[in-house]
């Protein structure tokens, strides 16, 4: 036994040896990997911003030495030793993992303005952190190459600071679920032309609120926009002068304002769409059949608005590269569009909590991707055996709860 175990380990020192003697050739052969140490400068900005910050998980425990770019967290320019980028969001998962590890490792405290000294900094994320209600620091605004800013779920309060709008490298811009910050309105977005991702969830927009539209028509190169929960309250019924070069919009998410008003039709000016979420945004009337020109759309989402009336849209059935259609919780009456069976990629449907009623058409026996079904709470009428279930092979949810009692065979 000791002498396989000793020839194993002798294998292994060969191997190790072996590896490390290859990369040592390649080190010396091309001397553009050979990697430039982190500038000192930039190694005391980071220290004194480590010592504002308080950090009970010792995550910046490797934050000593003096080759700052091999920091937890820290990316450099292996050509110039520049920090890059600083990738401090919480690695523990509010959603997946258990919460006391999860506040166990959030970082808090103060951000200190020796960031500023990091002049190449392109990717700053502070996500999922607990910064106790401080403000977004103005400073940020000055940090000119950012390309991201991601201080999502991470406890800021207060106004957000207009400087952010000096950021014209910015590209992806995340403040969701900070629900302690607010804008009076919304002209520092003028600056922000290079941004294609914006997300101010949960931000409170409700101060000059009529005019965002028109701001966020400023942003030429936006391609998704997440205004979910974000106390707007007026949805614009007439489009702007002009859309700008937004029309290449890909996602838009309005959930949970309060629009109370019908579904409009400049929506359907984004016909490059791929999700439209309108959760519970307060809107009433019936569903345009303009929607029949989004055949992008990937995931439509109108669930809660309580007061949706009239028909599913037939020509719903043209949408080819739908997954994900969510009408849950409105008054839609009628019956399901045999249309419907021609969503060869559905994956979830769910049309929930409505008045719909009729029979339930054979065309959903088609939806061979089909996961979810929901059915629940409508009017039906008829015989269900009426969907041939044995081409559903991926069906794992499917719900019926009725208020009616009907024949299942
Ligand atoms: C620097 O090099 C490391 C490994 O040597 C690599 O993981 C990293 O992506 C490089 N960074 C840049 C900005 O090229
Ligand atoms: C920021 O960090 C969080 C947590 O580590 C991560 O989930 C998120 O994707 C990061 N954001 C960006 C824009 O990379
Ligand atoms: C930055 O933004 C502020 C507020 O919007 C503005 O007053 C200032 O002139 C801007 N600074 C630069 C350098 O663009
Ligand atoms: C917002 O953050 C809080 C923790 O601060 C969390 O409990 C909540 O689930 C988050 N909300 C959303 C919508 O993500
Ligand atoms: C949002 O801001 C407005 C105006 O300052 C205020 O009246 C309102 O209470 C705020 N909403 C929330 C949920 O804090
Ligand atoms: C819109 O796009 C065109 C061509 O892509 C470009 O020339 C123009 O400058 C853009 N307009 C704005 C306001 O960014
Ligand atoms: C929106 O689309 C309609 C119909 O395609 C078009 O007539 C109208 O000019 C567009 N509006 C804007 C502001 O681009
Ligand atoms: C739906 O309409 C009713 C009657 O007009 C109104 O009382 C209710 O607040 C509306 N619900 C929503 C979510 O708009
Ligand atoms: C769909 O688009 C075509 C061409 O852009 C337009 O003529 C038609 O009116 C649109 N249909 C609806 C329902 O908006
Ligand atoms: C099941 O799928 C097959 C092949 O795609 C198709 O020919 C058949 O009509 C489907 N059956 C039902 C009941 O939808």
């Amino acid at each position: 036994m000791a002498g396989i175990n000793s020839f194993l380990q002798l294998l292994f020192l060969l191997l190790l040896f072996g590896s490390l003697y290859l990369k040592a050739i390649k080190l010396c052969l091309c001397n553009n990997d050979v990697k430039v140490p982190c500038l000192r400068i930039e190694r005391q900005a980071l220290l004194q911003f480590k010592e504002a910050i308080i950090d009970t998980s010792h995550r910046l425990s490797s934050w000593h030495g003096d080759d700052c770019c091999g920091w937890e967290g820290v990316g450099c320019d292996n050509k110039t030793g520049h920090v890059l980028k600083l990738q401090l969001g919480n690695p523990v998962s509010l959603f997946d993992d258990d919460i006391a590890s999860f506040e166990r490792s959030t970082l808090s405290g103060e951000i200190s303005p020796s960031l500023l000294d990091l002049k190449q900094l392109n990717v700053l994320n502070l996500s999922f952190n607990n910064f106790g209600e401080i403000h977004i620091p103005k400073f940020i605004g000055y940090l000119e190459k950012l390309r991201v800013l991601d201080l999502s779920n991470s406890h800021f309060s207060g106004k957000i600071p207009s400087q952010l709008g000096n950021l014209s490298n910015l590209i992806h811009l995340n403040l969701y679920n900070n629900s302690g910050i607010y804008t009076e309105n919304l002209n520092w977005f003028s600056g922000l032309s290079s941004l294609s991702y914006l997300n101010l969830g949960w931000a409170n927009l409700s101060t000059g609120s009529t005019k965002w539209l028109e701001h966020v028509c400023m942003l030429p190169s936006l391609r998704f926009l997440i205004l979910e929960h974000s106390e707007i309250y007026y949805l614009p019924s007439s489009p702007p002068n002009s859309f700008g070069n937004i029309t290449s919009l890909a996602g838009i998410d309005l959930s949970g304002n309060y629009f109370n008003s019908p579904i409009p039709q400049w929506l359907f000016n984004f016909s490059s769409l791929q999700y439209m979420y309108l959760i519970s945004a307060n809107l009433h009337g019936p569903i345009p059949d303009s929607f029949s020109n989004m055949t992008s759309l990937e995931y439509l989402d109108l669930s809660f608005n309580e007061n949706i009336t009239g028909f599913i849209p037939p020509s719903f059935g043209k949408l080819c590269k739908l997954q994900m259609l969510i009408v849950d919780g409105n008054q839609l009456t009628g019956g399901l569009p045999i249309s419907l069976g021609n969503l060869e990629k559905l994956i979830h449907l769910s049309v929930a909590d409505n008045q719909l009623n009729g029979n339930i058409p054979e065309s959903l026996g088609n939806l061979r991707h089909l996961e979810y079904l929901d059915l629940s709470w409508n009017d039906w009428e008829g015989v269900l055996s009426e969907i041939h279930f044995a081409n559903l092979t991926s069906l794992y949810f499917l719900s019926l709860q009725l208020p009616s009692p009907m024949l299942l065979v």
